[in-house]
């Protein structure tokens, strides 16, 4: 497991908002962004592990992460999501879209309610949430959007195609942000993870011969963690990345 070792300054008290920042890599994400003393608020549905972890950082963080229940499949709910964490921590200067729902589904079981529901999960509110951060970001003089995408879009992967053409337009999405916002100071990049080790993957799709099909097809040689992509996106969500816009970082250990 990879430790984050660096220090980003510009990071200290920024208002920071995540998406699906309760478990998994956002988990990592919010104790990545608390840790470098920014203010944290995450949304997410999944009410248990988002209170347990706001829980365990309110005491060791310089500002307690603030947890948002709100489901992102609804577009008012985001609108009231960003107004409570700009309530609480002033303009969202940082927006990491990092919620997304992998379930596999069969293409000649799909449905068009089934393709709708999951690209109003896993693409749509990557564009209504940069909708609702930009009016405050643009009057706070800038800000930077990372949004997390997926190298199994690349990989010709049969086994979900709704999953995979959102994280593909993620991409489309990302680089039509980067050049509608950038006059206004704000950069849009986003994230390739690999395999990352989550438990809801360890849970369902992790087998012992899978993690070394992928390690082997990797240059580094060990499974990719959670904390694995808390650097990639503090440097992408800092002013270490100044003059990076609209790009696709691919963090995968060098699987590509
Ligand atoms: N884990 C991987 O191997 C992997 C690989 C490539 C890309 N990614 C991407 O990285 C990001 C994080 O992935 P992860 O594996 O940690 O995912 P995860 O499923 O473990 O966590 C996603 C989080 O989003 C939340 N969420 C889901 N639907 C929501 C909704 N409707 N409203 C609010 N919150 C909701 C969940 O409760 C959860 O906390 C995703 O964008 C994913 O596509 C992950």
């Amino acid at each position: 497991m990879s430790e984050q070792t660096a220090t980003f300054p510009d990071l200290k008290d920024k208002a920071v908002l995540i998406t699906g920042g309760g478990s998994g890599i956002g988990a990592a994400l919010t104790e990545g962004f608390a840790a470098q003393g920014a203010r944290v608020a995450f949304i997410d549905i999944a009410e248990a592990p988002s209170r347990a972890l706001a829980d365990r950082l309110a005491g060791t963080s310089r500002h307690a992460p603030l947890f948002i229940h709100t489901d992102l499949k609804d577009l008012e709910a985001i609108s009231r999501a960003v107004a409570q964490a700009e309530a609480a921590h002033g303009p969202t200067r940082v927006l990491v879209n990092n919620a997304a729902l992998d379930d596999r589904h069969e293409l000649l079981d799909m449905t068009g309610e089934y393709w709708d529901e999951n690209h109003a999960i896993n693409l749509r509110p990557v564009a209504f949430t940069a909708k609702a951060v930009a009016p405050g970001m643009i009057a706070a003089g800038g800000g930077t959007i990372v949004n997390f995408t997926s190298t199994s879009y690349m990989l010709n992967i049969g086994s979900m195609p709704a999953y995979t053409a959102a994280k593909a337009g993620i991409v489309g999405l990302t680089k039509g942000l980067a050049g509608r916002l950038g006059p206004d100071g704000i950069r849009v990049n986003a994230i390739a993870p690999g395999w990352v080790m989550t438990e809801r993957q360890k849970e369902l799709w992790v087998t012992e011969e899978g993690l070394a099909a992928m390690i082997d097809r990797q240059c580094l040689k060990r499974a990719i963690e959670p904390e694995d992509m808390v650097g990639p996106c503090l440097f992408l969500a800092s002013g270490a990345s100044a003059m990076i816009t609209a790009q696709v970082l691919i963090a995968d250990g060098g699987m590509m």
